[in-house]
């Protein structure tokens, strides 16, 4: 069963249209993920999504709750909850006061349990008193899906969880996020530029474009798409190492280059 859907949504800023009909799905524990160029409205779609601009035209409903004009205090209420892109923690606030924010909503056991948080990232336990703001970027983001996760959802919305972490600790996010669907059974729905590696772990895929829906899949096959691999995600020849010719040049050509 459909969690969040969203249908011919159009919404933008001021007078400007950016969303021109957007359709969007997110099912009981699914994982999906919504590629695009830069500019084309991927976290447009979030922000309308959970309420904090307005939808113009369309429906985006939870569950059998039609949330179209809902606030994002109402959506939150409705266990969605959201990581945005930038700025998605409290800098002065220390590690463990950012996630006493994050479990406001909640009043539940669960909710005051942080054991679970230091289990997920140890490294937010070693530095449960220091300011947010002094963290790195992969830790902010670390405890920003953390905090996030305080209030129990079905399903997280966030925007870009691997931007800012090392090359090395990306493919890790994304098996975070994996183990947090599987062990809480939320749902997620992930916009990200690291494409390739989002699509691997997600069940379906939406390509956006200039504000529309290019391409809806699973994630597999999106991969397998040349269409796709060609316009949005750095080529095919990626994906076909052993018959590029490009892959065929041992590595130390280029670095003489
Ligand atoms: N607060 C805002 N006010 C006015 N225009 C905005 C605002 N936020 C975004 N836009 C514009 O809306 C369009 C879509 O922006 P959006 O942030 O949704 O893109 P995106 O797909 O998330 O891009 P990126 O990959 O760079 O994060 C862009 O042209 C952007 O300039
Ligand atoms: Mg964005």
């Amino acid at each position: 069963m459909s969690l969040l859907t969203a249908r011919n949504v159009v919404s933008g800023y001021g007078k400007t249209e950016i969303l021109h009909g957007v359709d969007l799905d997110v099912g009981e524990e699914e994982i999906v993920t919504i590629v695009g160029p830069n500019g084309a409205g991927k976290s447009t779609v979030m922000k309308v999504a959970y309420g904090l601009i307005s939808c113009w035209e369309g429906t985006i409903t939870i569950g059998s709750t039609d949330i179209t004009d809902h606030r994002a205090d109402e959506v939150a209420q409705l266990g969605m909850c959201y990581v945005p892109q930038r700025e998605n923690v409290f800098p002065t606030l220390t590690v463990r006061e950012n996630l006493e924010m994050g479990a406001y909503i909640e009043d539940t056991p669960a909710a005051n349990d942080y054991q679970h948080v230091w289990d997920r990232f140890p490294i937010l336990e070693e530095r449960k008193h220091q300011k947010a703001g002094t963290m790195s970027g992969g830790q902010r983001q670390m405890l920003a899906l953390s905090s996030a996760l305080m209030t129990d959802p079905d399903l997280l919305l966030v925007d870009e969880p691997s931007a800012g972490l090392a090359p090395d600790l990306v493919e890790d996010m994304f098996d975070r996020l994996v183990e947090i669907r599987e062990e809480t059974n939320t749902a997620i729905l992930m916009v990200e530029q690291n494409a390739r590696q989002a699509l691997q772990v997600s069940d379906r895929g939406y390509v956006l474009d200039m504000g529309e829906n290019r391409f809806e899949d699973s994630g597999s096959e999106l991969l397998n798409r040349d269409e796709v691999a060609e316009l949005y995600l750095g080529g095919v020849w990626h994906r076909r190492r052993c018959v590029s010719s490009i892959a065929a040049v041992p590595t130390h050509r280029y670095l003489r280059r």
